[in-house]
């Protein structure tokens, strides 16, 4: 990186580079299932919408967004209240230079100060990028889902990892700034 990454909480402002950095994965194919465009209003009101243990963060160098992450309630069952699941997303000209294991490695610090004690990714067959830097992060892979769900009509195998978070780091950057 030229610049250090900074890691804070993602604000209103924010909502034009997110969904931006957001429909270049989608584009790709192999990220995500979702369909775009986001553009700044539907993204600001996806952020005005998360509930309390639901974060989203962004990552900037030089004031420039280059990526965003989210943690997410795994289930609406009570009994895996400790469980997340994590999105990283970072934008095309901003990869291969660890700026994604940063954004996940912070995930998994700040992950337990909102009460989880395990992240899961469910990563799309094809997504070697999003695969790889899970088991950077010390993901193990569960398993993988066949035929999960479809992308422009042809199915796609999800891939689970997971990581249990038996630290618990002091992490309060999740506050409204
Ligand atoms: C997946 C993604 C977040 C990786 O971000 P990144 O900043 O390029 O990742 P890093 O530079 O931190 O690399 C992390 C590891 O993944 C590897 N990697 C990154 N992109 C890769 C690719 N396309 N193919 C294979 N390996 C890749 C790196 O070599 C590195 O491996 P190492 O730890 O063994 O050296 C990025 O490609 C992206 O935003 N993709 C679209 C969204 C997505 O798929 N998110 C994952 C699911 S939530």
């Amino acid at each position: 990186m030229p610049s250090p990454l900074h890691i804070r909480a993602a604000g209103a402002a924010d909502a034009e580079a997110i969904g931006a950095i957001y429909d270049e994965g989608v584009r790709s194919g192999v990220a995500t299932f979702a369909s775009g465009p986001h553009d700044a209003e539907e993204r600001r009101a996806w952020l005005a919408g998360r509930p309390a243990r639901a974060p989203v963060y962004c990552g900037e160098a030089d004031g420039r967004v280059l990526a965003w992450s989210a943690l997410a309630p795994f289930s609406h069952r009570p009994w895996y209240d400790g469980v997340a699941e994590y999105t990283v997303y970072v934008s095309s000209g901003a990869r291969g230079r660890g700026v994604g294991l940063r954004m996940l490695d912070h995930l998994v610090a700040a992950a337990p100060s909102f009460g989880y004690w395990k992240l899961v990714g469910m990563i799309l067959g094809a997504n070697a990028g999003g695969l790889r830097l899970a088991r950077s992060a010390g993901f193990r892979v569960v398993g993988t889902h066949r035929a999960h769900g479809r992308v422009a009509g042809e199915w796609r195998d999800v891939t689970v990892v997971e990581r249990h978070l038996d630290q618990v780091a002091a992490v309060d950057d999740h506050l409204p700034s």
